[in-house]
C-alpha cells in the first residue's frame, strides 16, 4: 500500500504492551453474545482500565460537588462508573444514579450491556429513557441512561431533578446544544440542591475550561461560612488509557471521492494487512449503504478470495438488531468492516479495531441566522476528532489509520477543535425550553458557551411570531406554555395547537409522529438532535426506485407530502397494520410501528394539555391551514414564468426548489388518490410550506404542502404584515 500512503509524522502514543494476551482480549465476547464466556464478568470490568480508580473516584464524588473525568474510549466511564456509584450506594433509598448521552443510538446501546453485566432485565434496575421511549420502572430503576434532551425535559415537571442523587455528564466533550445548556442549568441547580452530585466525562482535556466553568459556585460557598458537605470547586481525574501505538498513514495527494478511496483502502488492508478488524468513519446513511454496496459487490466478484469480509453498516436509522451485529465477535479468520458515522467516534466502543480509515468528514449542523436556515451538511472534522478516530486502531494491539486526506491539509487547515454546536444551531427549542423553566434573562444565562446574538434574537422573533412568547419575551398563557410541553420543534407544536381549533388535530397528530421520524429533520430536532432516527416511511434501497415511485403514487396527493401521508397511514391501519402490506407498498413497517407508538404517545400529551382529540373526516383544508400556522414562515412561491420550478422564500427571497423525494416533484400521471379534491397534476403550485431544507447543489425543500396564500396573513398577521405588506402576497 505505499505507493499511496505516506507515513505520517503525528507523534504516536507510547506503547502499551503491559496487557499480553491481547489476541484473548480481542475474542472477549460483548454484549450481544450469549453470556460473557470463560471470563467472569468481574474479571472483565477489573481489566478496565477505570478499575484502578475505582476508590478514587468514589471519594472525590463523595467530598466534591463535581468531579470531571477524563479518560479515553473504551476506557470503562460509561459502563463502570454508575455500577460504581451504585455499589457505593448512591442508589439507596429509591434514589436514581443519571448517566445523560448525546446520542439515542448510545443510550440503549450502554443500558443494554450495563443491564447484562449487573445481570438483571433492561428495564428493571438498569433501564433507559429516550425521547418517546420509556424504559424504565419507578421505585426500581437505580441506574438509569438518558439522553441529555430527555433530562432537560425533565426538569420542566422536576426543576431541581430531586430524585436523583448524582448526574453524569457523559461525553461532554462533543459539546452538543443539550449538553451545553444542561451543563448551565445543573451549575444552577446545584446552588439549590448541595447534596447533587455531578460527574463530567470527556475524552478529551477540555477538563481546564469546565472546571472553571463549575468553579464560579464556590464563592458563595466561602461566604456562607463553614457548611457541611461536599466542597463546591470541582475536582479533575485523569482516567489513563491504555491505548496502543497507532501508525498514522496520510492519502498522497488529495483524495477526490472518499467513498470510492474508502472502498479501495478497505480491500487493499484486507489483501495485504494481517488479520484485525477495520473501522470506517464517514458521514451518514448515504454514503455508508453506497460503500456497503460497492464492498459487497466487490466481494461478490472477486469470489472467495475476500469471502472473509464481513461488511457491517452502523448509523442511527439501522434497526436494533443489524445494530447489535456489530459487537458480536469476528469469527476465527474473518474481518469485520464497520462503515459508521462518528457514533462510534467516541459513544461506543467496538473491540477488534486495528484498522482505521477516516474520510476526514462528518456530518454537522450549520445554521445561518440571516437567512434563517439550518442544514445537516458534511463538513470536515477537526484535528481532534481526527485523533479520536485514529485513537480507535490502537485499543487491542498497534493499530494504523488511513486518512483519506493529506498531512499538509491536516497540519494547515484543519481546525483544532469543533464549534460547540450551540453556536451553529437553531435556537428556538432550547430558548422555549430555558423560559419554561423560568430561565427569563437568556442573555444573561450561563452559557459554557455563548451562542450568537444574531442567533438569538432570530430565535426569540420566531416565538414571538408564533405567538408563543409575549412583548416582554415571556411565555404566553396558555398557547406558549402548552407549546412548551410538546416535546417537538416548536413549530410542529404550534401546528397541533391550531388543529385543536380547525378540528383536524388526529390528522395532524399522525403528520407530527411522521415528521418526528424522518432524518434529516432538523429543525425539528433542535433539543434532542439525535433523535432523528429513520429516514422515511418508505423503503428505500431496495433497488427499485421505479416501482418505489409507482408505489408511492397509489398514495399520492395533490396537495402534497403532509396529505399523502394521512393516505399512507390510512392505508396502513386498514391493512390491519401489516406487514405485507407494507411490503407490497413499498413502505417502510419498522417505521409505521413508530410512527403508531409516537402518535399514541402525542395523544396522550395534547389531551393533557387540553387539546381536543378530533378528526376534519377529510377536510384536508383545515389540515393544510393548521399546517401554515406552524409553518407560515416557511412560505414560498413559485417565481413567475418559472418552467424550472424555481420557488423564493417570503421571508428571504432564497432560491429553493422542492426535492426530488417530494410528491409534488414530478407531476403524478394518474389520479387514484383517495383523498383528493381537486386535481391540478402537471402544475407546480403557485404557493407552498415546506417543512425543512436540504442542501446539496440547491436548496431543496421536503415535504411540501401547496396553500393558499390569503391563509398567510390570516395565521401569522403580525409576521406578514409587518415584514412583507398583504399587497406582495396577491
Ligand atoms: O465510556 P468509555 O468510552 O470510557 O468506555 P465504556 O463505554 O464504558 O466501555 C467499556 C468496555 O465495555 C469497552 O471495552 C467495551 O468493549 C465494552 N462494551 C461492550 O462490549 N459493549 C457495549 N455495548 C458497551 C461497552
Ligand atoms: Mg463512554
Amino acid at each position: 500500500m505505499s505507493q499511496f500512503w505516506k507515513p505520517g509524522t503525528e507523534k504516536p502514543r507510547l506503547l502499551d504492551d503491559e496487557e499480553g494476551g491481547l489476541l484473548f482480549f480481542s475474542s472477549l465476547p460483548s454484549s450481544s453474545s450469549s453470556g460473557f464466556g470463560y471470563l467472569s464478568i468481574e474479571r472483565l470490568r477489573q481489566r478496565l482500565p477505570v478499575y484502578k480508580y475505582r476508590t478514587a473516584i468514589l471519594y472525590l464524588v463523595e467530598n466534591h460537588a463535581t468531579t470531571i473525568v477524563v479518560g479515553e474510549t473504551g476506557s470503562g466511564k460509561t459502563t463502570q462508573i454508575p455500577q460504581y456509584l451504585k455499589e457505593a450506594g448512591w442508589a439507596d433509598g429509591g434514589r436514581v444514579i443519571a448517566c445523560t448521552q448525546p446520542r439515542r443510538l448510545a443510550v440503549q446501546a450502554v443500558a443494554s450491556r450495563v443491564a447484562e453485566e449487573m445481570g438483571v432485565k433492561l428495564g428493571e434496575e438498569v433501564g433507559y429513557t429516550i425521547r418517546f421511549e420509556d424504559v424504565t420502572k419507578n421505585g426500581v430503576t437505580m441506574i438509569k441512561f438518558l439522553t441529555d434532551g430527555v433530562l432537560l425535559r425533565e426538569m420542566m415537571d422536576d426543576p431541581l431533578l430531586t430524585k436523583y442523587s448524582v448526574i453524569m455528564v457523559d461525553e461532554a466533550h462533543e459539546r452538543s446544544i443539550s449538553t451545553d445548556i444542561l451543563m448551565g442549568l445543573l451549575r444552577k441547580i446545584q446552588r439549590r440542591r448541595p447534596g447533587l452530585r455531578l460527574i463530567i466525562s470527556s475524552a478529551t482535556i477540555e477538563a481546564k475550561s469546565m472546571a472553571s466553568f463549575f468553579n464560579s459556585s464556590k464563592k458563595r460557598r466561602e461566604t456562607e461560612g463553614e457548611v457541611q458537605g461536599p466542597r463546591m470547586e470541582p475536582a479533575i481525574l485523569s482516567v489513563e488509557g491504555r491505548g496502543f501505538n497507532v501508525q498514522i498513514h496520510y492519502a498522497e495527494e488529495p483524495v477526490s471521492n472518499y467513498v470510492q478511496a474508502a472502498v479501495s483502502t478497505v480491500l487493499s488492508i484486507h489483501d495485504q494487512e494481517p488479520t484485525g478488524d477495520i473501522l470506517v468513519f464517514l458521514t451518514g446513511q448515504d454514503d455508508i449503504d453506497a460503500v456497503v454496496q460497492m464492498l459487497n459487490e466487490e466481494v461478490q466478484n472477486r469470489g472467495r478470495n475476500s469471502s472473509g469480509l464481513i461488511i457491517l453498516p452502523l448509523y442511527s436509522g439501522l434497526p436494533r438488531a443489524d445494530q447489535e451485529l456489530v459487537f458480536t465477535p469476528t469469527p476465527r479468520g474473518k474481518r469485520k468492516v464497520v462503515i459508521s458515522t462518528n457514533v462510534a467516534e467516541t459513544s461506543l466502543t467496538l473491540e477488534g479495531i486495528v484498522y482505521v480509515i477516516d474520510s476526514g468528514f462528518s456530518k454537522q449542523r450549520f445554521y445561518n441566522p440571516i437567512s434563517d436556515i439550518e442544514n445537516l451538511v458534511v463538513a470536515p472534522i477537526s484535528k481532534a476528532s481526527a485523533r479520536q478516530r485514529a485513537g480507535r486502531a490502537g485499543r487491542i494491539r498497534p493499530g494504523k489509520c488511513y486518512r483519506l486526506y493529506t498531512e499538509e491539509y491536516f497540519v494547515n487547515e484543519m481546525a483544532t477543535e469543533g464549534i460547540p454546536e450551540i453556536q451553529r444551531s437553531n435556537l428556538v427549542s432550547c430558548i422555549i425550553q430555558l423560559k419554561a423553566l423560568g430561565i427569563d434573562n437568556i442573555l444573561g444565562f450561563n452559557w459554557p458557551a455563548s451562542p450568537s446574538p444574531e442567533a438569538m434574537v432570530r430565535a426569540l422573533e420566531v416565538l414571538y411570531s408564533l405567538g408563543v412568547l409575549d412583548d416582554d419575551a415571556k411565555l404566553t398563557s396558555p398557547a406558549g406554555f402548552q407549546v412548551a410541553e410538546i416535546p417537538l420543534d416548536p413549530m410542529i407544536s404550534k401546528m397541533i395547537l391550531s388543529s385543536s381549533q380547525l378540528g383536524c388535530s388526529e390528522e395532524i397528530i399522525t403528520i407530527a409522529a411522521v415528521l418526528s421520524i424522518q432524518k434529516y429533520n432538523v429543525a425539528l430536532d433542535t433539543v434532542n438532535k439525535y433523535s432523528a432516527i429513520l429516514q422515511s416511511i418508505w423503503v428505500s434501497g431496495r433497488g427499485a426506485q421505479k416501482e418505489l415511485d409507482e408505489a408511492k403514487l397509489r398514495f399520492a396527493a395533490a396537495e402534497g407530502d403532509h396529505v399523502t401521508f394521512l393516505n399512507v397511514y390510512k392505508g396502513f391501519f386498514q391493512s390491519g397494520k401489516s406487514s405485507q402490506w407494507c411490503h407490497k407498498n413499498f413502505v417502510n413497517y419498522h417505521a409505521m410501528k413508530k410512527v403508531v407508538e409516537i402518535r399514541e404517545q402525542l395523544r396522550r400529551i395534547a389531551q393533557r394539555i387540553g387539546i381536543a382529540l378530533k378528526s376534519c373526516e377529510g377536510d384536508m383544508l383545515a389540515v393544510r391551514k393548521a399546517i401554515t400556522a406552524g409553518f407560515f414562515a416557511n412560505a414560498c412561491h413559485l417565481e413567475a414564468h418559472s418552467h424550472s420550478g424555481k420557488y423564493k422564500t417570503i421571508r428571504s427571497s432564497q432560491e429553493v426548489y422542492i426535492h426530488p423525494s417530494s410528491v409534488l416533484f414530478r407531476a403524478p400521471k394518474c389520479t387514484l388518490a383517495p383523498l383528493l379534491t381537486v386535481v391540478t397534476f402537471g402544475v407546480n403550485p403557485k404557493w407552498v410550506i415546506y417543512h425543512s431544507l436540504v442542501s446539496t447543489d440547491r436548496q431543496y425543500m421536503r415535504n411540501v404542502i401547496s396553500i393558499d396564500p390569503s391563509w398567510l396573513t390570516e395565521v401569522a398577521p403580525h409576521f406578514y404584515q409587518h415584514q412583507h405588506p398583504a399587497s406582495m402576497l396577491h
